[in-house]
């Protein structure tokens, strides 16, 4: 098994695998929502605003993630996780939470602070992260569910209060994913 920064011309391989990763989780219609997602998301990846790591077996992409940037008032360096899927055959093996932390090293060796993300409490709290409270740092959207906004520091210091809503890359920039 082996991570790879991902560009884009992995789209239509990341887009599979998450159509049919969403579709047999949580049905077609979400699977086809986080497939156009990703199929959008993966089209623009710069490796700055929007970054992709991949797990591949031998030559066969079994795992993905996204990491995009948020953006605020002052200058921070500061991404959210979303979304992540590993192939339904090889979940619950690891494989996920080892392509999660390898994401986070991966930014934190670039300088970003602090990751947000939007999911699983349960989930994400193996991986360092905590329930963030909006009034320390704001969804770019209204959350439907903000028991699932998590945060986490990458660096010795705790997450800061920051004024003012951020601002999303475009391809979530769509009231449905939140
Ligand atoms: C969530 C996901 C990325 C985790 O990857 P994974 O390789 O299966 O996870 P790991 O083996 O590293 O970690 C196992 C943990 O993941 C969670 N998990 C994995 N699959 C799960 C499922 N179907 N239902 C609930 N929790 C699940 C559990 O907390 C599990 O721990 P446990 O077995 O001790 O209960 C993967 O299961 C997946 O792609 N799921 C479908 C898509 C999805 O929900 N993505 C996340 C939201 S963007």
């Amino acid at each position: 098994m082996n991570h790879k920064i991902l560009y884009k011309n992995s789209q239509e391989e990341v887009t599979n695998l998450f159509t049919y990763v969403f579709t047999a989780s949580e049905g077609g219609k979400e699977g086809k929502l986080i497939g156009n997602l990703v199929s959008e998301l993966s089209s623009k990846i710069d490796n700055q605003k929007i970054i992709c790591f991949g797990t591949y077996k031998k030559d066969s992409i079994i795992g993905a993630i996204f990491f995009t940037h948020l953006l605020f008032n002052k200058a921070t360096k500061i991404y959210m996780l979303a979304p992540v899927a590993v192939a339904t055959k090889h979940q619950r093996k690891g494989i996920g939470q080892t392509l999660i932390n390898y994401g986070l090293n991966e930014l934190k060796n670039r300088s970003v602070t602090i990751i947000i993300t939007y999911g699983d409490p349960y989930f994400y709290s193996k991986l360092g992260f905590q329930t963030l409270s909006e009034n320390v740092i704001q969804a770019p959207l209204k959350l439907s569910m903000p028991e699932g906004w998590l945060g986490q520091s990458l660096t010795e210091e705790i997450i800061p209060a920051i004024n003012g809503r951020p601002t999303c890359v475009n391809e979530f920039n769509n009231p449905i994913y939140w």
